[in-house]
This record gives C-alpha cells, structure tokens and sequence, in this order.
C-alpha cells in the first residue's frame, strides 16, 4: 500500500549540483515524516526539466511533478486560490475576486493533479491531500476510484457558513471536499463552520462528528498542527545558531527584542502591529532607544498586486515612526524583507523577549508554536491574536484582539514588565503542550483516521445485496409466507412494485402520516399500511385498528403544544401538525443555525416534560417528531407477521432510509433481510446510496423470475 501526499507546490528544488533539495516551510515541516517514514510518494507542481536524467532523480526521492501550463498554474495559484479563496476563507471578502476564467483554472488545475495520481494509485492505497488550492481533488479521485482512502487536511480557516456561502463555487467546493474520508482543520471552530456549510448547502446529515454522505461515511475534525520539535531542538544546538546568536547580540548591545516573523501577508495584521508598537514607544520613551522591534516579512505571492501594495505600505510605516521616534543612534523598528533559514530564526526567537503574533485571522500559525518551543526554560513571553488558531491552544500567552491597537500595545507593555515567576509559568505550560504534540504526532493521528473511517466506508460499501445472497433470498420469498415492509417514502402509490405479484407475499407499508392520509394514497392496494409508524394499522382488506391511544399524550398534550407553538413562532415557515398519535413540527430542511439552536433547545425542553412517558421527542430530517416509543414500527411489524401467520422460518425483508426505521432493522435479528438507504452507521445487514437503487432491488428481488 503507499501512501501519496499531495500539495500544490512541491518543496523540492533543483540545486546548481543538479541534486534535489529540499526548501524550507510550512507544509514541508508537516510532512516530511511521513514522507521519511520511507513509502510516501509526494505529488505536486515542481516545473521541472522533463529530460530523463532530472526525472531519475525526482523518482529516487519519490516524487511525481504535475506537469502545469504557466498561464494556467498562474491563474489557478494567483488568481483562484490567492485572489479569490485565501481573501474571503480570512475574512476579507471586499478584497475577494472570483473571476469565472480562473475559476476554469483552478477545476483544470485540480483536474491534473488527480489525474497524475489515478494514473499512478492503486485501490487501497492512501491519498493525503493538502490546502485550500486542491479542494477539488477529494472528489476527482472519489468518483473514478471509490476504494481510495482519501485525507484532505485544510491549512487555513474555514470561515464561518455566511461567509463560505459567497463563493460561486461553493456547491463544487463542498463535493469537492466531501469526496475525502476525513476532513481535517486545525481548530474545532473551523470543523464546526465547515459541518454548518454542509448541512445548510448539502444533503448531509450530521451524526456526530460524522457527516453521513449517501452511504459512506466522513469525519469532520480538529487536528492542530504540531511543529518539528526535533529540527528546532537541533537547530537550538547548532554551532550555526550559537554563530547568528552571537552576531545578533552584537547588533543588539544589550537592547530588548520585540520580534515579529510573518509572510507578507494582510492577515498577517503587520499594519495594525507597527500602530501597537508606535503607541508603547509614544508612552514610554524609555523604550525608543532600549528596545528594538524587529519585523521580519518572508516575501510572499507578490505577482498578486495587493501584496506589493501591502509591503509599500508597510515600508512607509516603518519609514514614517522610525522617522518620528528614532534618533541617530536608534532606530526603534527593524524591517527585514527576506527569508531566514531556521538556524537564523531560532537565534531570533531565543533572543527575543516579546513574540508578537498577532494576525487579524491565521488557519494556526507555527511562528508562535517555534518560539515557544525555543524557550524551554519559560523565559521570553508571546503576545497571541485570538484570531490565530493556535490560540484554541495556547490560553496562557497573552490573547489579544489585534485590531483593538490600544490592547496590543497594553498586552506588549504587559510582557516586557511580566515578573520573571509568571513568564516562566506561562511559558512553561505552553513549551510542554507544544513539545508534546509534534508534527510526527498530528500527522500519525490523522492518518490513523483516515484508515479508520475508510475501513468503515470499505465495510460499508461490501454490504450490497447481489450474487447467491440475492438469489437465495429471492428463492425464500417466491417459496411463499415472506413478507416485505417499506419505508412509504420510498415507494410512490402508483408504484408497480405495490402490484407485484408473488404469490403469498405480505406487503407491509409504513408511513408517518395518519390514517386519512393513507387511506388517500393507497386504498385501493391490497398490501398492510401501518399510519403514523406503527400506531394504527390496515390489514389488506382495509380494516384499520389503533393501539395508539394505550399510552395517551393527554397529560402532557396542553404543556407540550404550549411549548411547540411558541417556538414555531421564532422560525419562519415552520407549523406544527397534530395527528391522532403523533406531533410534527416542520420547519423544512437545511435549517439555519439559529432554527437549528432553537430544535435542540425545544428538543430538550420536550425530553423534559416527557421524561416520565413513553412519547419522546426526535430529531427528522425536517423538523422535530413527537411519538409513542411504544408503538414504533418494529411493533407494527410484530403485529402483521402475527396476523398473517408468518412463522419463524418466513423470509422477511425490511427497507427504510431514516433513524426511525432503525427498529424495523433490527427486528427479528439476522432472520430479517433489511436494507437501509443512504445511512452509513445502522442496524441494517445491506446498504444503498439511493432510493432508486432500492427501488431496483426490490423488483428484481420480487420478480417471479429469477432476480
Ligand atoms: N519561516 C522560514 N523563514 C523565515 C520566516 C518563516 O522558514 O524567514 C517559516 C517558519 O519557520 C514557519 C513558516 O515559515 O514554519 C510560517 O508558517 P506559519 O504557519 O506561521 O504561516 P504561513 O506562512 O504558513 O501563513
Ligand atoms: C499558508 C498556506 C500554504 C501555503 C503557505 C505559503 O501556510 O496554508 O498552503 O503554501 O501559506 O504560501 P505560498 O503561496 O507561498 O505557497
């Protein structure tokens, strides 16, 4: 089996030696166990050479380039991805474009990659996928090889379902995704914003923290990112680091260190940083020329304009306090526009006394995770945006809103005056969570889930009925005395299944609407129809008996219908309807969150009135259903093989498609056939994805022939 790790971008270079290298990074930091662990093979746009000898060499270090045309890779890379998603998934929507050509590029671009990796991948093996530019790709190789073992992970936020809704795309992005056996996010946040989008645009259901997919299965999960604690550790150890330890304290002579290192980015909320530090210095002109800020921008994406914008903004800042607040011997800010290798940047870290990480949004952030772990003896103290989401995680730094500038300035004040004793407590608290949860750890616990849920969707997918299974059923129920019961919503009355005539079969339609409701769509049928699941029933001569009313609602009824209507009034188109044994509350499907919150606080308000009773209160795929646990469909079915006189041996066969139908399922244990519709987690011995497909089955099963 291999497993196939998949970015964007591969963090492989061609070196002047014409060896391979590796580049530095965030997604090479998160990978490169699993890529050491000695099977992975990773995939992504390198633009390399296509000459043989460049191609040996990429596959020795098992790596596969997605050969891209420029244009297209650049309007997929800046215009899609950097132009269009990473602004709006960070909340920054006015400055989103989404233009339909690149949109073009983006499908084209997610089309490649997993073509090159269907070209190569065999069934059972591993896909892990990587980041907001290859969100389509899940899906691709889904639906051409449906035994892969698909992981996305998501680097940076998923914003919340108002925000995500904006995209033109959004419908292809969720399919996209949705493809994946397990969906990871580094905070629980985005999991949840991720699971609103899907229930509110997708016909999902969420169990849990599963989202059920037809028939298959996908975890929805938190899975914050660790850093190499091993390389930084080393790095710490290094005669490199000893060596830009020492020059940076020449350059210091004993100033203070504020230290800032960021992408340039406008999440990165530098702007807003420069005004925080501008203020400290403004209050307390000690500081102007004891303490030093240095601000270090990796360059980033600057073929999309507003970056290049940014950075001149950024330098004028600088320009303009250094300008106000400096002198001839100091300047306060230090602006480096460059990339550091780690040996340099863990001698910043070590050095600093203030980390300032403080994005206006940050899917994680590893900056602040690598200065903590740079300071085992809890000395140094990191200033922390709630925005960022490591900030899920590291409650003991100092949280800050980085747009409130007057609070940032506080928070830096704050740390530079922080008792020796509370930094050390702080800080020690955040190194050993850090240390603890490393790279190698996120990436073994994801992958442990994508093994385990694929293993459950490959269980899953087994469970089909065909071959000499459906032939011997089939043989039991045309030898007479089998009976069949259906989930009404699964068949329409003018079905010519509920005309089907295998000699001496019983029918037995359930429905959850009452008697008059049945009566109207199939009296005419000689089949059992069980109204309001169970609580009356019709034999085939249409005769209809109640056994409802032996637990009544009447105690209750008054307090209840109180508590439905006033709700039902919060929420816009939605009714109740009473019928004689049960209560519906319809509020329609993929509610919004606030009808959602309102569901579960009446849901629990009805438990409690209830809880003495046998009427409970359930979650549909519509609204809320009050019923009598006592008569369920399961008792209905007990009702009719009694009636009928079926005895033990009679072959039955349930079908349903919702929770309710779960009693059905498991009636009768393993005597009892049942087939369940687009549920991945039940009771049920076969599953289909779809009504039609159950449809079919049912017709062959119930043909005179042979199926
Ligand atoms: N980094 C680097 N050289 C630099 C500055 C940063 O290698 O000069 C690395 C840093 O060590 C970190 C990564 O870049 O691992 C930045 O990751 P982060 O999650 O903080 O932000 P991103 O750039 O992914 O938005
Ligand atoms: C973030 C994204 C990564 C991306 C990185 C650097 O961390 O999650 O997918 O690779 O930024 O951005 P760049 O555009 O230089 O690849």
């Amino acid at each position: 089996m291999t497993t196939w790790l998949v970015s964007n971008r591969l963090p492989f270079r061609i070196q002047s030696d014409g060896g391979l290298a590796r580049t530095d990074g965030g997604l090479v930091t998160a990978l490169l166990p699993v890529h050491e662990s000695g099977t992975s093979w990773w995939v992504g746009q390198g633009g390399f050479p296509v000459d043989s000898s460049t191609q040996e060499r990429l596959a020795a270090a098992r790596v596969v380039d997605v050969s891209v045309p420029t244009d297209l890779a650049a309007a997929h890379y800046n215009g899609a991805s950097n132009g269009g998603i990473w602004p709006l998934f960070h909340y920054f929507p006015a400055i989103a474009r989404f233009r339909p050509e690149d949109w073009e590029a983006y499908r084209s671009v997610n089309r490649a990659v997993a073509e090159t990796i269907l070209a190569r991948a065999e069934a059972g093996d591993t896909v892990w996928i990587h980041d907001y530019q290859l969100m389509l790709v899940p899906g691709m190789l889904r639906e051409q090889c449906p035994d892969l073992a698909i992981g996305y992970f998501h680097h940076i936020p998923f914003p919340a379902s108002e925000v995500f809704k904006i995209h033109p795309a959004r419908d292809e992005i969720l399919a996209g995704l949705l493809g994946a056996d397990v969906i990871g996010f580094h905070t629980l946040e985005y999991a949840r914003h991720f699971t609103a989008a899907a229930a509110r645009l997708r016909d999902v259901a969420v169990v849990a923290e599963d989202l059920h997919v037809e028939d298959r299965i996908v975890r929805v999960g938190a899975f914050p990112l660790g850093i190499d604690v091993g390389a930084v550790e080393r790095s710490l150890a290094s005669p490199a680091h000893a060596t830009a330890l020492a020059d940076l304290e020449r350059d210091l002579g004993g100033r203070r260190l504020v230290l800032g290192v960021d992408r340039l980015d406008y999440t990165k909320g530098i702007r807003e940083r420069l005004a925080a530090f501008e203020r400290v210095l403004r209050r307390r002109p000690d500081l102007r020329s004891r303490a030093t800020f240095i601000q270090l921008c990796v360059p980033s994406r600057i073929e999309v304009d507003r970056y290049d914008l940014l950075r001149q903004e950024i330098e004028r800042e600088v320009g303009r306090i250094n300008g106000e607040l400096g002198s001839v011997g100091h300047t306060p800010i230090h602006y480096l526009f460059q990339r550091r290798n780690l040996d340099e940047l863990t001698a910043l870290y070590r050095r600093a006394e203030v980390a300032l990480v403080t994005p206006l949004r940050d899917g994680l952030n590893l900056v602040c995770k690598e200065y903590v772990a740079c300071h085992p003896e809890g000395d140094g103290m990191l200033v922390l945006s709630e925005f960022a989401g490591a900030a899920e995680e590291m409650g003991e730094a100092l949280v800050v809103n980085p747009y409130d500038v007057e609070a940032v300035a506080e928070a830096i004040l704050r740390a530079l005056d922080m008792p020796k004793s509370e930094r050390r407590e702080r800080m020690g608290v955040l190194h050993a969570r850090v240390v603890e949860a490393d790279n190698r750890h996120w990436a073994a616990d994801f992958l442990a889930a994508v093994t385990e849920v694929a293993g459950r969707n490959r269980t899953n997918a087994s469970r089909s009925l065909e071959g000499p299974e459906l032939t011997d059923l089939h043989r039991r129920l045309a030898a007479g005395g089998g009976l069949v019961a259906i989930d009404a919503d699964l068949v329409p009355p003018d079905h010519p299944l509920l005309r089907q005539g295998m000699p001496g079969l019983t029918i037995l339609l359930i429905s959850s609407r009452p008697v008059e409701d049945c009566e109207r769509s199939w009296s005419g049928l000689g089949v059992w129809i069980a109204a309001e699941r169970g609580a009356s029933l019709r034999d085939p001569s249409g005769t209809w008996r109640t056994g409802g009313e032996s637990a009544s609602l009447e105690p209750y009824r008054a307090e209840v219908l109180r508590c439905l209507e006033k709700r039902a009034r919060l929420i816009p188109r939605s009714r109740v309807i009473v019928n004689h044994f049960s209560i519906h509350w319809h509020i329609g499907r993929r509610p919004s969150p606030l009808a959602e919150a309102i569901l579960r606080e009446t849901g629990a308000i009805l438990d409690g009135i209830l809880a003495r009773s046998p009427w409970h209160a359930v979650r549909t795929g519509a609204g809320l259903v009050l019923r009598n646990g006592l008569h369920t469909a399961g008792t209905a079915l007990t009702s009719v093989t009694e009636a009928a006189g079926l005895g033990s041996g009679a072959a039955v066969v349930t079908v349903g498609d919702r929770f309710s139908d779960e009693s059905l399922f498991a009636w009768g244990g393993t005597a009892n056939a049942s087939i369940a519709v687009g549920s991945p987690v039940t009771h049920a011995t076969y599953l289909v994805a779809h009504a039609d497909e159950a449809r079919e089955l049912l017709s062959r099963l119930l043909a005179e022939d042979r199926p």
